[in-house]
């Protein structure tokens, strides 16, 4: 062997453990920037909320899908989004999945009905659908269980007829930011649009269900709650909340003096937003605290004379003990009912866990809905190893049920006695916010349209019925 040969062989040698090192190192980085992306898609994931439908509540089974979304025609089931090959989307490439979340298009080329959020999650950027993709593809068991499959009757079993809503309403456009505005009112937009989905419960919706965007924030009905005005509107919206208050709710859903969160916002609260980090937080907080006045925009909201938390003082009397000898009925219920916990004073208790009743925008608001709402669905929300739980005085209620009249009875007494006094609650509201909130205009024409148009007036109302009926659990 010559020295030649020797030395090319060294060199070969060399170059190849070179080699090898070289890789070595390109795939222990490229593991940690995996391990990064999946990392990010899995945050990505909790501030979307994609657990909150396709994990059937109670079960263990993550992201295996079966919650079935009630709709006037069926339900309408989330399907199993796990990497599972043959149960899940184990086989779909990252155009497919883009397809879904920008498109509403599943892997076979069928149409999703909009029960899945893809009017929001259009807006998210390639990087996060990329990141989103990593985590389920690679951070998320795959779980071996079909779920149930959803069977519309006809027409709408046609999944292509979501075509036609799609054209009209589905606004295809990936998060453009605004030059005019700071890169963190930037972040907070695309955190509150794409991914927290304010817009879907808080914007108004025309009467094709798809939202007005001129009256972005403005509040809407969702189900049997009131999204309220979360714009800088001086009465009907939240002009007189600091940032630090609007921080605190987003994290916490309490916000002594202002107000507490129950219903849709404590879901989304308790499963998304309370696990966000505080720069995001910070950033959603600055761009809603800039989002421009729209109080005309709401008719709902038009007679707010006050802002929702200004109402109302302590009372100095409790009207049963007082003895008054036409002790009003809605009084007798909340002595019985409410005053163990919020006090006959309605000042609540000293450490705050029982919330005050006055300056309280549940009980200040002009359209009182998440009053009702509460007292028929009481409040249940854990926020990190707290847990703030009223029970519900609904037709299920383990303490009491209290019929219709008897909402109304207690809801107007603590309307005139610790809230906005120019408000009312019949016992007709209480039956409408029982059945789950008012229809939309078209749920209440729909009859009296002819055979042929029906069904497309039914698709909308199915619409409709989801997007009431999507953040219920
Ligand atoms: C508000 C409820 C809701 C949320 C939130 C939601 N989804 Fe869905 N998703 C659904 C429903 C319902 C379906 C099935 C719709 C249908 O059958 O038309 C679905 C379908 C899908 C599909 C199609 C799966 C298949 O079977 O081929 C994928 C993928 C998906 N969702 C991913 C996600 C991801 C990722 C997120 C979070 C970024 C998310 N979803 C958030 C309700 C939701
Ligand atoms: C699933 C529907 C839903 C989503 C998503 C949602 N909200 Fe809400 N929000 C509500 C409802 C309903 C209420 C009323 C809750 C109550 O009074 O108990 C509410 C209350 C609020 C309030 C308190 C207003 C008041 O006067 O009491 C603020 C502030 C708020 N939301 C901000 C936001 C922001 C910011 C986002 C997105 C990051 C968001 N919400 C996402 C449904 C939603
Ligand atoms: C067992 C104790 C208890 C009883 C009884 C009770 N509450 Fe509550 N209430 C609570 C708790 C706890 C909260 C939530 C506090 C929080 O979220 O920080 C709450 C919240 C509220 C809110 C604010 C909800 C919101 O969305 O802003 C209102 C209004 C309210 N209660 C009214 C009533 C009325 C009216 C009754 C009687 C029909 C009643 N409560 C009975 C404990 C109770």
């Amino acid at each position: 062997m010559n020295v030649r040969s020797s030395h090319m062989a060294r060199t070969a040698r060399t170059l190849a453990l070179g080699a090898l090192g070289f890789t070595a190192v390109l795939s222990v980085s490229a593991r940690a920037q995996d391990a990064d992306q999946i990392a990010r898609g899995r945050y990505l994931a909790i501030a979307a909320d994609c657990a909150a439908c396709h994990t059937k509540p109670g079960s263990s089974l993550a992201y295996a899908g079966g919650y079935g979304i009630a709709s006037p025609l069926g339900s309408i089931y989330s399907t199993n989004i796990t990497p599972s090959k043959q149960y899940g989307i184990g086989n779909y490439t990252l155009a497919q999945f883009t397809a879904v979340l920008r498109r509403g298009i599943r892997g076979d080329g069928a149409h999703l009905y909009p029960a899945m959020p893809y009017t929001s999650y259009v807006r998210l950027t390639d990087d996060d659908i990329a990141s989103l993709y990593a985590y389920f593809m690679h951070g998320v068991k795959p779980v071996d269980v079909a779920a149930p499959v959803t069977a519309l009757p006809f027409p709408f079993n046609v999944r292509a007829s979501m075509m036609f809503w799609n054209a009209l309403y589905l606004n295809a456009k990936p998060f453009v930011p605004d030059p005019n505005k700071s890169a963190e009112v930037n972040r907070g937009a695309y955190l509150a649009l794409a991914l927290g989905h304010c817009d879907t419960c808080h914007t108004p919706r025309n009467a094709m269900m798809a939202e007005v965007e001129s009256q972005q924030m403005g509040g809407a009905a969702i189900a049997s709650w009131f999204a309220p005005n979360i714009t800088s509107a001086q009465n009907a919206g939240i002009a007189t909340w600091s940032a630090a208050d609007l921080a605190r709710y987003l994290k916490t859903g309490d916000v002594p003096g202002r107000a507490q969160a129950a219903g849709p916002m404590a879901e989304a609260i308790e499963h998304s937003f309370q696990y966000l980090n505080d720069d995001d937080i910070n950033a959603i907080v600055a761009y809603v605290k800039q989002l421009p006045a729209n109080a005309s925009a709401t008719v709902v909201d038009r007679h707010q004379t006050q802002p929702r938390d200004a109402f109302g003082a302590v009372s100095a009397e409790d009207a049963v003990l007082r003895g008054a000898p036409k002790v009003d009925r809605g009084a007798l219920i909340y002595d019985g009912a409410c005053a163990s916990c919020h006090q006959p004073t309605g000042l609540g208790s000293k450490d705050g866990y029982y919330p005050q009743l006055f300056h309280n925008t549940a009980t200040g608001a002009d359209t009182p809905y998440n009053l009702v709402a509460t007292i028929l669905e009481g409040v249940n929300r854990t926020i990190g190893t707290k847990h703030y739980y009223m029970p519900g005085f609904g037709r299920d209620s383990y303490v009491q049920h209290l019929s219709d009249k008897d909402i109304a009875a207690v809801s107007n007494y603590v309307l005139k006695q610790f809230g906005n006094p120019a408000a009312h609650v019949s016992t007709q509201d209480v039956a409408s916010i029982r059945a789950g909130g008012p229809k939309p205009v078209i749920a209440q024409i729909s009859p009296y349209i002819k055979p042929g148009l029906a069904a497309l007036v039914a698709l909308v109302v199915l619409v409709a019925a989801i997007f009431a009926l999507r953040f219920r659990r």
